[in-house]
């Protein structure tokens, strides 16, 4: 199981089998979204007709858990007589049913008829997370992904309890959000992507379509508008953002900390007023991210002045403040949660703990550990090695309490894994990357410190194979995990290599873009 819960015991006499006859039971409406999808899953691949009914079931989803289970905790029980999960809330009961689909055996998840037996080793589990923040991010600028792309990458990342996704909107080669009062940022903003292809961005429908789609998986999106720099795709939609009023050409390659807004103009903080407006609106999640990394071109006093005049216009626009950690060197508005990505750069650690003193707390996503957009070695064919190489232990094997020092532990809000794009143009791609790595980023931040040992760890991620396989995620056989053998013999590599959408854009970003370049602008 991934996460590990925060205690399982056996029930080393019962089994629970689901019968032909198997029904559904709740009490309370505001699980039935819940019951219904997890029915319509396992009708398609038990054949059973599996009703979702008022009371108690064979499955039984209950919140009549006492408020100590929290938001997300929930009690499971799985016996000869049949299985309960009992929360508090429905989010409590979506995290517990998320745990046991990982108890059905991995055919369960198939998406046609499948033989039984449907067994369930007797069990109890005690479950709530560590953190509350469980996120991953996808860069949808440097390539765009289609809402259905994101909606598997929704679906895929909910399995290990993840709840929130990071949406990276805007950067150099793309603007991917439709805001009504400045309609060239994506009209002509979102037309390109990394390599010159035509780009896309999502209409206020796909968006809203896309917020709602995560909202019923009980994840929340938090969208990033990234400022000041890591804008050419706005400054080439509209003149006037500009220091001298002339638009540079669409980017579609992939330097960094080449582009800034133009500090000192009214115009500019208008344009944030309007976008962070129209963002907002879109947005249920309390936090909106401005960004604020790798702004090389904005000197640093203009720097200083952007951000808490950016800042407030997000909080003007109801939402709290997210944003890299470099917004830390000015002052912040209370609520603000600081995103970390250093290494171990004692410069980004002390932006950290400046956070921290001012009452910040932090999202960690140390870019040699958490950015899935990193090469797992150096044969890997994908991504970028300028944090290093990360294998799957690297990336498992930390601490987010003790990763900056001297913070203490209620600073941490949790974790985050970004996947940065600009070798990556589809799902296989994004799934090679993602998985297995993501599940122990998912891990950190729900497990309990006590859990937490690569050697069991390795274990565990060993027995998703056969998950990933039965949902055709091309995932990494990486080589540090014992796969059963028929998952092991087939290379991933060969896959990626094989996949019929290698493009030249992306055969070309994986050759040309050794790293050396992203390393020389950070
Ligand atoms: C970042 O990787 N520039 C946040």
């Amino acid at each position: 199981m991934i996460p590990q819960p925060t205690a399982q015991q056996a029930l080393p006499d019962e089994t629970f089998t689901l019968p032909s006859d198997a029904t559904i039971g709740l009490d309370d409406p505001s699980a039935q979204p819940i019951a219904d999808r997890f029915a319509a899953q396992l009708r398609t691949s038990t054949g059973f007709a599996l009703p979702v009914q008022e009371g108690a079931g064979t499955i039984t989803l209950s919140t009549s858990g006492p408020d100590s289970l929290g938001a997300e905790g929930y009690e499971l029980r799985a016996d000869a007589s049949g299985v309960s999960i009992t929360a508090y809330t429905a989010e409590g009961l979506f995290r517990g049913v998320t745990t046991l689909r990982q108890l059905l055996p991995a055919k369960a998840d198939a998406d046609s008829a499948q033989d039984g037996p449907w067994e369930i080793a007797g069990t109890t589990i005690s479950d709530s997370p560590r953190y509350g923040y469980r996120g991953m991010m996808l860069d949808v600028s440097r390539h765009f992904f289609t809402v259905d792309q994101v909606k598997r990458v929704i679906d895929l990342i909910s399995l290990y309890k993840v709840n929130r996704l990071h949406l990276h909107l805007s950067d150099d080669q793309g603007w991917r959000i439709q805001v009504d009062s400045w309609p060239n940022l994506t009209v002509y903003g979102g037309s390109k992507q990394v390599g010159g292809a035509d780009g896309g961005s999502y209409s206020k429908a796909e968006y809203a379509e896309l917020v709602q789609y995560a909202a019923d998986r009980y994840i929340t999106v938090v969208p990033e508008i990234d400022t000041p720099g890591h804008t050419n795709a706005a400054l080439a939609s509209y003149p006037e953002l500009n220091k001298g009023d002339q638009a540079p050409d669409l980017y579609t390659e992939t330097e960094v900390g080449f582009s800034s807004f133009a500090i000192d103009k009214d115009v500019t903080y208008e344009f944030l007023d309007d976008v962070f407006r129209e963002v907002a609106e879109q947005t249920p999640g309390e936090l909106l991210h401005l960004g604020g990394d790798e702004a090389h071109s904005t000197p640093h006093s203009e720097y200083l002045a952007f951000v808490p005049k950016a800042a407030e216009l997000v909080v003007k626009h109801g939402k709290r403040v997210m944003g890299w950690h470099e917004i830390a060197d000015g002052p912040l508005p209370a609520g603000t949660v600081v995103q970390y990505w250093g290494t171990e750069d004692p410069k980004a650690q002390v932006l950290a703990q400046k956070a921290v003193e001012q009452g910040a707390t932090l999202v960690l996503s140390p870019a040699n550990r958490a950015y899935l957009d990193m090469k797992y070695d150096a044969n890997t064919e994908l991504g970028l090695d300028w944090a290093g190489l990360i294998s799957v232990e690297q990336s498992y094997n930390w601490n987010p309490a003790t990763l900056v020092p001297d913070v203490p532990a209620s600073a941490i809000d949790g974790v985050e894994a970004p996947l940065w794009t600009e070798t990556v143009d589809d799902v296989s791609k994004i799934e090679y990357l993602v998985f297995p790595r993501l599940p122990g980023i998912a891990e950190l931040g729900w497990s309990a410190e006590s859990a937490l040992d690569w050697s069991a760890y390795r274990e565990r991620l060993a027995e998703q194979g056969p998950r990933w396989e039965v949902l055709g995620v091309n995932f990494y056989r990486a080589p540090e995990i014992d796969w059963r053998q028929e998952l092991r013999t087939r290379s991933s590599s060969q896959a990626v290599v094989s996949s019929t959408s290698c493009s030249a854009t992306v055969c070309w970003c994986a050759t040309s873009l050794s790293g050396a370049s992203r390393t020389s602008s950070r």
